[in-house]
């Protein structure tokens, strides 16, 4: 088997962490996951990101996803993390945590990248827009198999909702008590409003719920074909360490 890289997906939750033989996409180890620290300040997180290179052993380059528009490795927003991250040189940050080299890329992004390369993407050109749905919406959009970077769908303004992601997300059905059909009406709204702007040839839909596909999917309308993710929630990470591998992005 080929070395496998390391891939951390920094959520606003959760910060996980597994390493991937990236000829394949496959996980090769088993996941390791410590809460996000509260509140998620830069120096935090970088320390929970350089103990998970330590438990894995890594001394290669790897990659890390992080829930912002990221730019040349600076983090140019903070909706569900601590406010001091907007400007932050995450990539020098975590660098100087671990002491190698590190890509960092939006999360949604890396589970895009990951979805195209081994997951409900694979091989599908044209124009396909993949959104995560999880604490926020996440969204990645890819033409002809190329990345265009930081599309932040959830923070479009949709029928009066600004951010959209603070009424469509997931979390937004728990907190609130929705049934699976209100939220997913609520999903097929932003779904419509995307396929009007971009003529989409396919949406992928992921975040947690992707798993609970059959229980939701029914009620989407859009004309669009719509797939589920399919490497769910290791999307992130295997795009993480797909995105190190072979440097798509600085
Ligand atoms: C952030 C995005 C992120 C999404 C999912 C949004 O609030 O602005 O950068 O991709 O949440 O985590």
């Amino acid at each position: 088997m080929a070395a496998a890289t390391l891939g951390i997906d920094i959520g606003a939750s959760g910060i996980k962490g597994n390493l991937v033989d990236t000829a394949n996409g496959a996980v090769v180890a088993t996941r390791y996951r410590i809460d996000t620290p509260q509140p998620s300040k830069p120096e935090a997180v970088a320390e929970v990101v350089a103990q998970i290179v330590k438990h894995f052993e890594v001394s290669e380059p790897f990659g890390c996803t992080f829930p912002a528009v990221v730019k040349g490795g600076v983090t140019l927003s903070a909706a569900n993390v601590d406010k001091s991250w907007i400007g932050t040189d995450a990539k020098k940050l975590f660098e100087a945590a671990t002491g190698l080299e590190v890509s960092v890329i939006n999360d949604a992004d890396a589970a895009g990248v990951g979805e195209m390369a081994f997951g409900a993407g694979q091989g599908r050109r044209g124009v396909v827009v993949l959104l995560t749905l999880g604490s926020g919406i996440g969204s990645a959009v890819f033409v002809d198999g190329d990345l265009v970077p930081n599309t932040e769908f959830g923070h479009l303004e949709l029928r009066g909702h600004s951010p959209v992601e603070d009424w469509a997300a997931a979390s937004v059905k728990d907190d609130n008590d929705l049934s699976w059909s209100a939220w997913a009406k609520r999903v097929d709204r932003l779904l419509d409003h995307l396929e009007h702007i971009f003529s989409p040839d396919l949406f992928i839909l992921g975040g947690g719920v992707s798993r609970k596909w059959d229980t939701w999917g029914k009620y989407l309308t859009s004309e669009v074909e719509i797939v589920p993710a399919a490497l769910r929630n290791e999307a992130g990470i295997v795009g993480a360490a797909i995105v190190a591998s072979r440097s798509i992005l600085a």
